[in-house]
């Protein structure tokens, strides 16, 4: 089992290039199971799960040549319908190939993806939702059995509750339906927005009509397609609030920070120092930082991906902050290793009360799931001492090249085995 050694406490200074967005690719690559065509995605993250996803799409029979960020699909023999517990397993996003199969086949037999540290990851919303496009599923065994007898047929759906996956799932089922879909009620995060760019360019007919409203009129083929996967606003968001909780000064580029307006606000709240250009974002940490209550809600309010980073610089606060996270049900995992750590959280349900006023110790800690691993590292920067976090395994499913990203900016950390 791999570890990172964590040297504090210094301040990170220079710039970092941020990579391209895991949650973009995941929904983007299950699309593209749509094609019978060829596909160029480039700037394609390589971190775990993208690797898996791409082994799931090759055993479905995708031909796939992975070099650098940028990936060739070629299924022009693409024809298999199982997609196995073994690699949806650990990837919940593995259950987003259930609608593009459905489109393309009308059948299809997917693993439930299972729950994971921050929660049961239910897929409920997904299936009732797919039902309204003429699907029937059995779980059996921990799998769906999905079959669309006559094909999909478009509806209109509104969803009861917002989910980022049901609304890909969606999205890309109802590209290949028959008729007008119209679902109301979407997850809007920008990963979404991406994806519907990315089908729109395959030769999909997909239009945003309100808000939280795209209407998609089914198509019955797509054409060659080449795609730049939009940057990643959680690593963006990770990185600023290194530089924040370090009293660094770091120029964060290839992001659009108008995407990240809430975080921006939020740091810019807390006393950090920052300046926008038009692909970058500098930032000047403060030694005074001002506690803030944060409440983690749906794009575009405050990203529970980031709720384990900013708890870490609220711990160096002038006084308590309530942090409630409101959208997974056990997203406090990393409370109690911080606490390790010399903090002072205390947790009730899903709210989160965070002392001020904390210097972190160095210690020995175990990571638990991907965010709340980098809220580890971020602790660790600013302790004086060596830290040491184990199962990095966690962090290696979403952060590309962190350690020499970190590195460069002047922090010393060094992976061991
Ligand atoms: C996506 O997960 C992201 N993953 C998550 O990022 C992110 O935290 C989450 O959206 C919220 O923004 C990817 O994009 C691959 P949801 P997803 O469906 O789609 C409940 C990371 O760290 N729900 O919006 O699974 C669900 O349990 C990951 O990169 C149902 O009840 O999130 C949760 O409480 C972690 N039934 C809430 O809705 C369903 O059918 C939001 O889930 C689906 C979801």
């Amino acid at each position: 089992m791999q570890k990172l050694e964590v040297f504090g406490a210094n301040k990170l200074k220079g710039e970092i290039i941020i990579s391209g967005s895991k949650n973009a690719s995941l929904p983007i690559l299950a699309a593209t199971l749509l094609s019978d065509k060829k596909v160029y995605l480039n700037n394609l993250p390589k971190v775990k799960d993208i690797e898996t996803m791409i082994n799931l799409l090759q055993s479905l029979g995708s031909k796939t040549k992975f070099n650098k960020n940028k990936l060739i699909i070629n299924n022009f023999k693409q024809n298999k319908k199982f997609a196995s517990y073994s690699l949806v397993k650990t990837m919940r996003a593995g259950i987003l190939v259930l609608g593009p199969l459905l489109a393309k086949f009308g059948s299809a037999k997917v693993s439930l993806p299972g729950g994971c540290a921050i929660g049961t990851r239910p897929v409920d919303i997904h299936l009732k939702a797919l039902s309204k496009l003429g699907v029937k599923y059995k779980i059996i065994q921990g799998y769906v059995h999905a079959q669309a007898p006559k094909g999909l047929i478009g509806s209109k759906i509104r969803f009861p509750k917002i989910s980022v996956g049901a609304t890909e799932n969606l999205i890309i089922a109802a590209c290949f339906a028959k008729g007008t879909t119209i679902l109301n009620n979407c997850a809007i995060e920008p990963e979404i927005k991406d994806l519907v760019n990315f089908l729109i360019k395959m030769g999909c007919d997909l239009k945003w009509t309100a808000k939280r409203s795209i209407k998609i009129i089914g198509v019955n083929k797509v054409n060659d397609t080449i795609y730049s996967v939009m940057f990643d606003r959680i690593e963006a968001g990770t990185y600023l609030v290194a530089a924040a909780v370090t009293e660094g000064n770091l120029k964060i580029k290839n992001v659009l920070p108008n995407i990240i307006k809430t975080e921006i606000n939020t740091l810019k709240k807390i006393g950090a120092r920052i300046k926008i250009k038009k692909n970058e974002i500098h930032i000047i940490g403060n030694k005074k930082i001002k506690s803030i209550n944060i409440k983690t809600a749906p794009y575009p309010g405050f990203p529970t991906d980031l709720q384990a980073q900013i708890m870490v610089l609220l711990c160096k606060a002038n006084k308590k902050s309530l942090i409630k996270e409101d959208i997974f049900e056990n997203r406090f995992m990393h409370v109690a290793e911080l606490n390790r750590m010399g903090a002072q959280i205390s947790t009730n349900g899903n709210k989160a009360l965070v002392e001020g006023k904390i210097n972190f110790a160095a210690a020995e800690l175990m990571a638990t799931d991907l965010r709340a691993s980098v809220s580890l590292i971020l602790a660790a920067l600013t302790a004086k001492g060596k830290s040491v976090i184990n199962r990095i395994y966690h962090l290696d499913r979403g952060y590309e090249n962190i350690e020499k990203k970190l590195k460069k900016v002047g922090a010393k950390i060094r992976r061991i085995n």
